[in-house]
């Protein structure tokens, strides 16, 4: 395949569809396997996100990973050198407590090859943005269904349905815009929503479950290519079956190892002639 451009944080801050732009794509990533394939495929952000938690790692929610965990995918992402921009996720503790720790957090996904990061929530993030842009670290943003503060909303349930909530959507995104985001990720909010948050922003919006309107979709990986097939949600589309394709080809091996139908002669290594005659000479064979 031919080398792509590699895609900048400039160029995916100038993407508004508004203007004619193509709508962004961003898929989560979280090795260098998955890497190669999003790069391939042509997708422009790779997001090693927190989602690693939950469909790579086994926990049940985001809270569990942290920044040492994030480093670790995000260093085996950027090994595949891939031309998509690669976005790593802050997770859960790890912008709240000062602004000091958040820099250097933020710093600890660039050494490991993130090319901007991630955060969630509102106006009480700005002060934690402006720190990060301010060490020359791009941040993207992250509203509405922010599934680190899965507590604090009651659950995973979708945001802004109500109009006061909107319009305080709305002032969340300008403030982010604002502090220095140069795109904004919008989860679990109404189509209508994310159009109105959408039109009022001159970055992009990335959306989830947030309808068409945004300029931009990111999809959990492992959800799109049907990896992860225990939930699914109304938002994803499944594009491909591949655990109950790995589940038939893994039955498959176990049934020829145990009928002795693999490996083939073919499939094995031999000795030349000479070597094998030998072998019999001194009585090797016999065994
Ligand atoms: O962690 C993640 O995968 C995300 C996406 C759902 C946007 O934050």
């Amino acid at each position: 395949m031919a080398a792509r451009t590699p895609m900048t944080v400039p160029a995916v801050a100038a993407r508004k569809v508004r203007d004619g732009a193509d709508p962004l794509v961003m898929v989560t990533a979280y090795d260098a396997p998955g890497a190669r394939i999003a790069d391939e495929a042509g997708v422009d952000m790779i997001l090693v996100g927190d989602s690693l938690a939950m469909v790579v790692l086994g926990y049940d929610d985001t809270l569990q990973v942290t920044i040492d965990d994030m480093a670790h995918h995000t260093a085996a992402v950027a090994r595949a050198k891939p031309s998509s921009l690669i976005v790593g996720d802050l997770p859960w503790l790890s912008y709240h407590v000062s602004t000091a720790e958040t820099v250097r957090n933020a710093a600890t996904l660039v050494r490991a090859g993130a090319q901007s990061v991630k955060l969630e929530g509102g106006r009480k993030r700005v002060p934690m943005i402006e720190a990060i842009v301010d060490a020359e670290i791009p941040v993207m943003g992250h509203l509405g269904l922010t599934p680190q503060s899965m507590h604090a909303m009651g659950g995973f349930k979708v945001q802004a349905r109500e109009s006061q909530a909107a319009l305080e959507l709305v002032a969340d995104a300008k403030a982010l815009q604002h502090a220095g985001c140069f795109a904004i990720v919008l989860e679990g909010v109404p189509d209508e929503v994310a159009g109105m948050v959408t039109d009022a922003l001159d970055v992009p919006t990335i959306g989830i479950g947030a309808g068409v309107r945004c300029d931009g979709q990111v999809l959990v990986s492992p959800d799109l290519l049907g990896i992860e097939d225990r939930v699914a949600p109304k938002f994803v589309r499944r594009y491909a079956s591949i655990k109950d394709e790995s589940v038939r080809a893994l039955g498959e091996y176990a049934a020829d190892v145990r009928s002795g139908a693999f490996p083939s002669a073919a499939e094995s290594y031999h000795l030349n002639a000479e070597q094998s005659e030998a072998l019999a000479l001194y009585g090797a064979e016999a065994g």
